[in-house]
């Protein structure tokens, strides 16, 4: 392994031939994990009854905690932000201590994509301020540059016009590492949402919390019990008008009703190899929506022929099949001997997944596309309702002609008037947007047309749509079939639909027709697309081209023509559908570009030239105190209680995320630097100004403290009996050398994790927090600040123990400290006075 150990198999009790047997039985995410695990064997963080237990997968799942040991850390700017600006405060204390700072560096390897809060801070631009902004995105942007040339191992991907977290992802992806001198498959630990979607492309990684990524960048693994992993076999063959989303939500649907929260889900079976790459990462990076930890899609012929389209080299690519073969990570999903066994089995069977369409109300109305001539039939006969319209049947086969740009027309019961593919991040892939494109082609080649009166448009999610429709061909197509670029987005897409030809207008009202808008998009579907419009239909951007053209939403694709060219000749939706193949050659072909783009000057320094007026970067105190020797646990002796707290005290308690409230510490702080409100922006954006985020402590509207009548970002200073807020208080508590604790109910710390939740009370002086439970992700935080986390014994509580808070608390340490380790707390109530609030948050729930 790295450190030089060898791995004596037979020392183990376990000769390569048995060794070969087991793996050949493990699941290939678990085998990931072993592999990690063994290189990674330092009798010290990863020990060798760890390998054993992943060996022995079968017997330890869902029982042994196992540390793994990612290839790389993925960190999103947000939370990437506070973890680099403590790298950097690193450098500055060694350098004080005369070592020097060069030696500072993440041990893991670091990627850092910095798109995400420039887009968000994009998004809140106003003309006005929008200079301003880019000076601080400027800030921003030239720290991370210099984190990029300073630190070895860390990478940082700029931010670029089409921030597409997919690119973003492939981009960075390696399959295998290569470090010195050694080949390991990638894996990876993330602080962004969407670290799971990488698992689509044979990576194991998932998402963690800032405090954890940071602990794996310095070189310790994360724990985790050895999950449980459920197989999920594909099988049947995909319906040809079903699109990748149709496939993506089926396959979702199964696993929600299949339960399997908490495990691994891999993949397998003859299915799985008509799934594209972009495909993987799209079902990957739903597992939030199952609760599943990843979604794994182990390496194989399809995968290697995505990551021919990125950057990677003939040669890597060669190095990277023959060693994922020669480790046997690499799959042929048809020879069903090499399949693992898993801890259980799904099965799906892709002919079940077929188009489907919804409407003519509600979303959640659907009908599958083979059925919709027959449904949009019964909806005009039922009576008025979700599914009704109730049209007597003398007038449902009426005709209303009407005259458009000088040409007769017809409209009748079921007239498409609107058709609007949108492409919003959300629901669609680009294969969904170039199966659409690719069919307006064929469809013009065929030459077909869509009738002029119908408002067609073309609202792509980002200019990344655009760019890919533009070098993939089908963009002029489109725009022959009238789908024009009306601009960006989900909101802007319907709102800015001309309005409907006064003629189209007039003959819906005279023959009280009802007339339907196709939409692509899943949003504003209640904001109806206009008033004489009485049928609305969601459908994938392909149908919507689809009915465009058929011109109607009463058709059988089966049995009836799309449309008959001007020679006569009949042209089914059938013969102009863009095969799979087709679609995910031009996808291979043309999404997956470079984008990297490099023009931010920064220093050449070693250690980072902090500038002191700026209040988005800040070098943090948390090693003002650092020694050369290692700090040993310290007893903590006569603290007070900063709060008081009830149950259920949740991370939006601790460290609100929104925006910075006018009356509070840090906008006190703010002020003093010469900001106006206006110029605050959030605790978010301010994730790397340490004095912000330390004010933002607590600093919630909604704390229920025990202290006080009433919830809010106050406490009661106790030596003084003043009432000031959380962070003011704190701070003479500091000022006066007096530790602090915390008291807290049941489930304290649950909800997002964020890093500044710990780091927060730590920088506050809070040495411990002593509750009823709490939250296992909190937990691992305070312990990675270095804040205890103490439970009353079984059964007790402040309450039961007659505890008001404004005791003085003694905590002594023994010399060794162990997991439910059992301490005793001395509590002097010499101080006390009596009146005790019972627990408000009980009270204002
Ligand atoms: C999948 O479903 C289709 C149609 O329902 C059926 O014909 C086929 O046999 C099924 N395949 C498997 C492997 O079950
Ligand atoms: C996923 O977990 C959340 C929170 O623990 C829970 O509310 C939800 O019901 C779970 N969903 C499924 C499908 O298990
Ligand atoms: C692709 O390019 C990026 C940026 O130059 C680089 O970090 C990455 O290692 C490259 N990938 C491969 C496989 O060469
Ligand atoms: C208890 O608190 C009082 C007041 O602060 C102090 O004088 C006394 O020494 C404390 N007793 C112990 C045992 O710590």
């Amino acid at each position: 392994n790295k450190c030089g150990k060898r791995w004596h198999y037979q020392e183990n009790n376990c000769h390569p031939l048995f060794l070969s047997l087991y793996v050949d039985k493990l699941p290939l995410s678990i085998r990931v994990m072993l592999e990690a695990t063994i290189r990674n064997c330092d009798g010290v963080y990863t020990k060798e009854e760890d390998v054993q237990n992943i060996l022995d997968w079968q017997q330890q799942q869902n029982k042994a905690e196992v540390p793994f040991s990612p290839a790389r850390v993925l960190l999103q700017d947000f939370t990437g932000i506070p973890a680099m600006v403590d790298l950097a405060a690193m450098r500055d204390a060694v350098a004080k201590h005369g070592v020097d700072p060069s030696l500072v560096n993440p041990k893991c390897p670091t990627d850092l994509i910095v798109d995400h809060s420039l887009q968000i801070d994009f998004s809140k631009w106003s003309l006005k301020n929008q200079e301003m902004e880019l000076i601080r995105n400027k800030e921003r942007l030239q720290f991370f540059k210099w984190c990029s040339k300073a630190f070895k191992n860390v990478n940082v991907v700029p931010p670029d016009v089409g921030a597409v977290h997919q690119v973003n992802l492939e981009y960075l992806s390696r399959v295998v590492q290569l470090s010195d001198g050694f080949i390991y498959p990638d894996s990876v630990v993330g602080t962004d949402s969407h670290t799971t979607m990488i698992n689509g492309l044979g990576i194991l990684g998932w998402g963690v919390g800032g405090i954890e990524s940071e602990a794996v960048m310095l070189g310790q693994p994360v724990s985790l019990t050895l999950p449980q992993v459920v197989g999920c076999k594909l099988v049947g063959s995909i319906n040809p008008l079903t699109t990748s989303i149709d496939i993506v939500l089926g396959i979702t649907k199964h696993l929600r009703q299949a339960g399997i929260a908490g495990k691994f889900v891999e993949f397998f079976g003859p299915g799985v190899s008509q799934l594209s790459a972009p495909d993987r990462t799209t079902i990957a990076n739903m597992c939030p929506e199952y609760n599943a930890t990843v979604s794994f899609f182990p390496v194989d012929q399809v995968t290697l022929k995505h990551f021919k389209k990125t950057n990677f080299t003939q040669e890597k690519l060669e190095l990277l099949e023959s060693y994922m073969k020669a480790v046997k990570l690499f799959r042929s999903y048809e020879d069903p001997s090499e399949d693992p066994e898993y801890s259980e089995v799904i099965e799906i069977n892709l002919s079940s997944m077929v188009p489907y369409v919804s409407g003519p109300k509600r979303p959640q109305d659907r009908v599958a596309v083979g059925d919709m001539k027959e449904d949009f039939q019964s909806c005009l006969d039922e009576k008025v309702g979700f599914k009704g319209f109730h049209i007597s049947k003398e007038k449902q086969e009426i005709r209303v002609p009407f005259l458009h740009c000088g040409q007769e027309y017809q409209l009748a019961h079921g007239s498409v008037v609107i058709a609007a593919v949108i492409s919003c991040t959300n629901n669609c892939n680009p294969s969904v947007m170039l199966t659409a494109g690719l069919l307006a082609k064929k469809a013009v080649e065929a030459g077909l047309v869509v009738k002029p009166y119908i408002r067609t448009s073309l609202a792509p999610g980002s200019g990344m749509v655009t760019h890919y429709l533009s070098t993939s061909g089908v963009l002029p197509y489109f725009n022959q079939l009238g789908f024009e670029v009306i601009g960006y987005g989900c909101a802007t897409c319907v709102g800015n639909t001309a309005p409907l030809p006064e003629a189209v207008v007039d003959a819906i009202k005279q023959g009280d027709l009802v007339a339907c808008g196709v939409l692509s998009g899943n949003r504003h579907f209640e904001g109806r697309l206009c008033d004489c419009v009485r049928a609305n239909y969601l459908a994938s951007p392909p149908l919507v081209v689809a009915y465009a053209i058929a011109g109607t939403v009463g058709i059988d694709f089966e049995k009836e023509p799309l449309g008959v060219t001007s020679e006569g000749k009949e042209v089914f939706l059938r013969d102009i559908w863009p095969s799979r193949e087709e679609v995910q050659q031009t996808e291979e072909d043309t999404v997956i570009s470079s984008i990297f783009k490099d023009n931010i000057e920064c220093s050449d320094s070693v250690v980072f030239p902090w500038d002191p007026k700026s209040t988005y970067i800040r070098s943090p105190s948390f090693f003002s105190r650092l020694s050369k020797e290692l700090p040993q646990p310290q007893s903590i002796e006569n603290a007070h209680a900063l709060l008081f707290l009830g149950d259920k005290v949740t991370t939006d308690h601790i460290s609100p995320a929104g925006s910075i409230a006018r009356v509070s510490a840090a906008a006190k702080y703010l002020l003093s630097k010469r900001l106006t409100p206006r110029e605050f922006n959030s605790y978010g954006a301010r994730r790397g100004n340490d004095a912000v985020m330390t004010r933002g402590t607590f600093a919630s509207i909604k704390l229920c403290n025990r202290f006080m009548g009433k919830p809010g970002p106050k406490t009661l200073h106790i030596p003084s009996g003043q009432t000031m807020d959380v962070f003011e208080a704190a701070e003479r508590y500091q000022r006066d050398g007096i530790p602090l604790i915390i008291l807290a109910g049941k489930d304290y710390g649950s909800g997002n994790s964020r890093d500044w939740v710990a780091k927060g009370p730590y920088l506050m002086g809070v040495r411990a927090v002593i509750a009823e439970s709490f939250e296992k992700l909190h937990k691992n935080q305070l312990v990675g600040m270095g804040i205890m986390p103490l439970q009353f014994l079984p059964g007790q509580n402040a309450d039961s123990l007659e505890l008001n808070g404004k005791e003085r608390f003694t905590i002594s340490l023994p010399d060794t400290l162990s997991p439910r380790q059992q301490l005793s707390v001395q509590v002097n109530a010499s101080f006390m006075s009596t009146h005790v609030n019972p627990d408000l948050c009980s009270t204002f729930q």
